[in-house]
């Protein structure tokens, strides 16, 4: 599929996103672990998502859908059967690396396999920690790549200290942590995204936090089976905030927005670009803290992404760097080289897509250095298969002269099902009305009267 995308109109409007990625992925799995039944709403139909399901089904989990957002999971206590066949990843590196911990607890054998992209992608990082708690696992690819082969069991907690930063490697430690014997404890150099602590706590796991920000979990307990609902993805939000924010007198309002503080540093960046920016947390009472996101755009000034800052805007970068690309002066991104091993190197896949339209960017080891604001012209660009890089250079589009056509656009199914749609709703506001995601949207004056 292609997606084209033409220069945007003011943008005045108001949204829902679908649910979180990363909350959707963990709530199923606690899910199939709890005693009970449990009603998730507000889940996140993607592809990703969904190989998560299909995997935890292929264990023995009953799961309906009765809608495409509403998640029927039937917790078995965990006990998990073995799965008839291997068990498809898609391109899912979140799917892998916390089925890996969950299949680390586990007597059976299980292998876990991924598409071609996924393949290609580092497990060492998950294989290291779980051989310490005792796990048999092999990364059986070339380089310490999938296919991942897991014979678990008889785990012993272990202390771990990542090396890097990395939610996905913390959730799998912490996972296989249920099914050890004793306290499992992972600390990382700079914190990422908590929503597997929040969402222990939220099912009744016993966990503790230290003072040096080191997380616990203890082993052989159940989940309680609750209810639990899913808040919208502020990484899917952040492709529409950013065009906002860019537009001088831009407006969106984002309504029921996860607000996790350690996913919104993209809010204190634009902030700093310039762009007004109003957060507001209107319920915590699922411990995810939900909420509206309301911002205007402004001219945007360059700025330094680094540090602390990166593991919890990391999934934003790409449409950051082109927020930097419209900004007047220097936006330098450092201390992401987590970029180069996402669903692509995003780091050469921005620097290309953004020189051929025109830009003048420097690819750094660890990040980029991108010179604005440049005059953007509308070509056609490879998605290089990453959501991500799609999404972003659409929002590139929309302040691109002429046509942007984003070649093998597919793939955004992966995180954000409906982004097209939202998309023409925004740069045809008069079609608004057919839309799921756009809850309301006001159309601008002139365009009203003409
Ligand atoms: C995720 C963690 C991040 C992020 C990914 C989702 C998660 O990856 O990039 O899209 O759900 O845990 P890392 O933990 O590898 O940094």
């Amino acid at each position: 599929m292609e997606l084209r995308v033409k220069q945007a109109p003011r943008i005045e409007a108001e949204i829902t996103v679908p649910g979180d990625k990363s909350i959707s992925h963990r709530a199923a799995i606690i899910a199939a672990l709890s005693n009970g039944v449990c009603a998730l709403h507000g889940f996140l139909p993607s592809e990703d998502c969904m190989h998560t399901v299909n995997a935890l089904r292929a264990l023995g989990i009953g799961i309906e859908q009765p809608e495409p957002d509403l998640l029927i999971v039937h917790g078995k206590k965990r006990v998990l059967t073995p799965p008839k066949s291997e068990i498809e990843c898609g391109n899912s590196g979140t799917t892998m690396r916390l089925l890996a911990g969950l299949l680390a607890g586990q007597t059976f054998e299980s292998r876990l396999v991924g598409a071609a992209p996924l393949s290609r992608r580092p497990m060492d990082r998950v294989v290291e920690p779980l051989r310490k708690m005792g796990a048999d696992i092999v990364a059986e690819g070339p380089e310490q790549t999938p296919p991942l082969r897991i014979r678990g069991g008889s785990l012993l907690g272990i202390h771990y200290r990542l090396p890097i930063a990395s939610a996905q490697v913390k959730s799998a430690v912490l996972l296989a942590g249920l099914f050890a014997k004793g306290r499992t404890t992972v600390d990382e150099p700079s914190v990422s995204r908590n929503h597997t602590e929040l969402m222990f706590n939220y099912f009744l796991v016993r966990t503790a936090k230290g003072e040096d920000g080191a997380v616990s979990v203890f082993g052989d307990q159940v989940p309680e089976s609750r209810d639990f609902t899913i808040p919208g993805d502020l990484s899917s939000a952040a492709f529409w905030l950013v065009a906002a924010a860019a537009q001088p007198g831009g407006h969106l309002l984002v309504r029921d927005i996860g607000l996790n503080d350690t996913r919104t540093a993209l809010l204190g960046v634009l902030v700093r670009m310039g762009a007004q920016v109003r957060e507001a947390i209107e319920d915590v009472d699922q411990l995810e803290p939900r909420g509206i996101v309301e911002i205007t755009g402004a001219p945007l000034k360059g700025t330094v992404i680094q540090g602390k800052e990166i593991p919890q805007l990391i999934d934003e970068l790409p449409v950051l760097a082109v927020a930097g690309v419209l900004a007047n002066g220097t936006t330098i991104i450092r201390h992401a080289k987590e970029l180069r091993v996402k669903e692509t190197d995003r780091i050469a896949a921005i620097a290309h897509n953004l020189r051929s339209m025109g830009a003048q960017v420097i690819e750094l080891n660890d990040g980029l250095e991108i010179h604005g604001p440049a005059p953007l012209r509308g070509t056609r660009l490879s998605s290089f298969g990453d959501h991500r890089i799609a999404m972003a250079f659409a929002v590139a589009g929309l302040f691109a002269d002429g046509e942007t056509v984003i070649q093998d656009a597919d793939c955004i199914r992966e995180s954000y099902p409906g982004f097209q749609k939202a998309l023409d709703e925004l740069v045809n506001p008069k079609r608004i009305r057919t839309s799921t995601p756009v809850i309301g949207s006001l159309v601008p004056t002139s365009l009203e009267e003409g």
